[in-house]
């Protein structure tokens, strides 16, 4: 028997690898300080639960249209309307089984074989390995962390060739946490009109924003930009629904028609009970956000200001999501046990088994300094794995 060669491009996700060697040594009975999580320790809000609990009541429980019911996606379209003046009609809209499933959607909906697409690197796991199920092949965007992960325009203009086919952007960024300014968005915006590029823009994070940091789609910057991007967006994280697996794309029609057709051959309409505690989510919004978005900055405060406190590792304050991303390379080289701890990897391993903090190497997101600290988790917590954090290291060599 013999599989796929498409098997053998992709790794499966190291997020979600690690996510199951915490959740199995807390099973036996192991104390484990979880910075791994990509999402929010919250409860899902009460309006989705009861929306689902009222829908599965009602009998709620059958198959819907492919892309999403009407009560949904108006919803999704009354939010673009209100975030960002965007208007979006119902067939330019698709609600599928989370983002991740909405940007897989798309990459087999947009890429093929001989297509490159543009990924500002540090990334998202998933973007590469999406874009190479698709036979197409990703393009990496260096952007320092010295410039604060911003991108370079004429870096930018460098690596487009006939061959591109799109640009990913995702700001905030997981794992970086960094966020596109207006300028930037616009000096993207001219290089993708001028070479017919689609936009991918995944705003999953933008409602997880920090200080007078400000979100700006894309979409927005070029009345021609509407017609070049296609917005990825879920409920996920947001308001703390990533179990129920409900994300959504807008953008141009056929792109969108595209992507209802992958889905109607593949998985059919998300779940019917999850779509309406969407729409509970959407309608009870801004109470809910306000008070995660609160209670995560005097998170994010406090495992920033306590990496910079331990020598060797330095971070810089994200502007949103939900990530901190220290550099690690002051630790890089040292030695534990006789054995050195070259790589981030090495040192997310030592830290798990001699500290039990549990975080992720920066490899899989083309950052081979850093490691990522979701800092979704109570303030104790973050403060207890930061001290035995810092007892392991004092133990290096
Ligand atoms: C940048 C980014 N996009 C998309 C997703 C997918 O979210 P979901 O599939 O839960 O909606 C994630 C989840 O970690 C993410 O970090």
């Amino acid at each position: 028997m013999s599989l796929a060669s498409r098997t053998t491009r992709i790794t499966p996700s190291p997020t979600l690898q690690l996510s199951a060697t915490v959740k199995a040594m807390l099973a036996q009975g192991q104390r484990v300080f979880d910075f791994t999580a990509g999402e929010p320790s919250f409860d899902s809000p009460d309006a989705a639960k009861q929306a689902a609990i009222t829908a599965i009541q009602a009998g709620f429980t059958k198959y819907t249209a492919v892309t999403g019911i009407d009560e949904l996606k108006d919803a999704i379209i009354e939010k673009f309307q209100a975030d960002q003046g965007l208007t979006y009609s119902r067939s330019q809209v698709v609600v599928s089984c989370g983002a991740k499933h909405t940007l897989f959607n798309l990459a087999l909906a947009l890429f093929e074989f001989g297509d490159e697409v543009i990924i500002p690197a540090p990334y998202w796991v998933s973007y590469p390995e999406q874009i190479l199920i698709a036979d197409a092949t990703p393009v990496f965007l260096p952007t320092p962390e010295a410039k604060n992960f911003a991108i370079d325009l004429s870096t930018l203009k460098g690596l487009i060739t006939e061959r591109t086919k799109a640009i990913i952007l995702n700001s905030p960024c997981n794992p970086t946490g960094s966020m596109y300014d207006r300028g930037t968005l616009e000096g993207i915006a001219t290089l993708a009109l001028q070479h017919n590029l689609v936009v991918i823009s995944d705003e999953i994070y933008e409602k997880m924003v920090y200080d007078d940091h400000q979100h700006c789609s894309i979409a927005t910057v070029h009345p021609d930009m509407l017609q070049h991007t296609v917005i990825v967006n879920g409920v996920s994280k947001t308001y703390s629904m990533t179990g129920w697996r409900i994300g959504y794309a807008a953008g141009p029609e056929p792109i969108l028609k595209a992507m209802a057709n992958i889905q109607s051959q593949s998985t059919s309409n998300p779940t019917s009970i999850a779509q309406k505690a969407a729409v509970g989510a959407l309608q009870g919004g801004p109470p809910f956000i306000e008070h995660m978005v609160k209670e995560l900055d005097v998170r994010r405060r406090a495992i920033v200001e306590g990496f910079n406190r331990i020598p060797g590792m330095h971070c810089p304050m994200p502007a949103g999501a939900f990530y901190a991303f220290p550099n690690v390379t002051g630790l890089l080289g040292r030695r534990f046990g006789g054995k050195a701890l070259s790589t981030p990897f090495d040192l997310a391993n030592f830290f798990l088994n001699e500290a039990q903090v549990a975080c992720i190497p920066g490899e899989p997101f083309g950052a081979p300094s850093h490691l990522r600290f979701s800092y979704t988790g109570a303030l104790p917590v973050i403060e207890e794995g930061l001290h035995h954090l810092a007892q392991a290291i004092a133990r290096l060599d």
